[in-house]
């Protein structure tokens, strides 16, 4: 993909994928030497820090933008033991878990639109700023059982005009930490309008809502 800039180190090869970041800034806050704001040019440098420290850096990357290769031997990133969504204060659905979102390649950390602006759905573009999406991340807690299994493949299918089906065993929290549901299939509000956040409440045929699904 075009959007994809990649740069090899001696220990660490980082990939970086700029239509998935949503601009929390995590990255250039926490590590300004390896992603240096503000600078024409070469903006990654995979050596200022060790193999260990630039996968922690794509680990705490809640998009997903920021991947990594060990070149030194090391272990590359694998699946959490417990598959989450954070729901994210006025903002996108942050999953972590072993991806398979619309049939595209497995990926382990991504942040999906639920305000429905994005350009690029099903992903977030950092566009309910612009949009003024409202929505708590602190829901109803949900009465669930413990999941029978916590990990394992999360599939993800964004519906045509419609929610967001995930299939797999997956915990929702709110941004405070807080779980509000355990379940092993649900549908994602990803329209904006749904008055049961974060599920799809059936207000996206009202809204004339449009998206592409798989
Ligand atoms: S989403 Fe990831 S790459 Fe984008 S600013 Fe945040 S930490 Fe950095
Ligand atoms: S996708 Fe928003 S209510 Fe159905």
């Amino acid at each position: 993909m075009d959007s994809i800039e990649i740069v090899e180190g001696k220990k660490a090869r980082i990939r970086f994928d700029a239509s998935k970041c949503i601009h929390s800034r995590g990255c250039v806050l926490s590590r300004p030497d390896v992603f240096v704001p503000n600078v024409q040019g070469e903006w990654i440098h995979p050596d200022a820090a060790t193999p260990e420290a630039v996968a922690e850096l794509a680990h705490q990357c809640p998009s997903g933008a920021i991947m990594y290769d060990r070149l030194d031997g090391g272990p590359n990133e694998q699946p959490p033991k417990v598959n989450l969504v954070r729901i994210r204060e006025n903002g996108p659905l942050a999953f972590h878990a072993e991806l398979h979102i619309a049939g595209q390649e497995p990926s382990y950390r991504a942040t999906l639109c639920r305000c429905g602006a994005s350009k690029n759905k099903p992903y977030c573009d950092g566009g309910h700023a612009a949009a003024g999406f409202v929505a708590s991340s602190e829901v109803a807690v949900e009465e669930s059982s413990p999941l029978a299994r916590r990990e394992g493949p999360l599939h993800i299918s964004p519906t045509v005009n419609g929610p967001l089906h995930v299939e797999g065993s997956v915990e929702i929290v709110t941004s405070t930490g807080k779980t509000v549901n355990r379940t092993t299939t649900t549908y994602l509000c990803r329209c904006g309008q749904s008055r049961n956040k974060p599920y799809c409440d059936g207000s996206h045929k009202a809204a004339e809502f449009v998206a592409e699904g798989v």
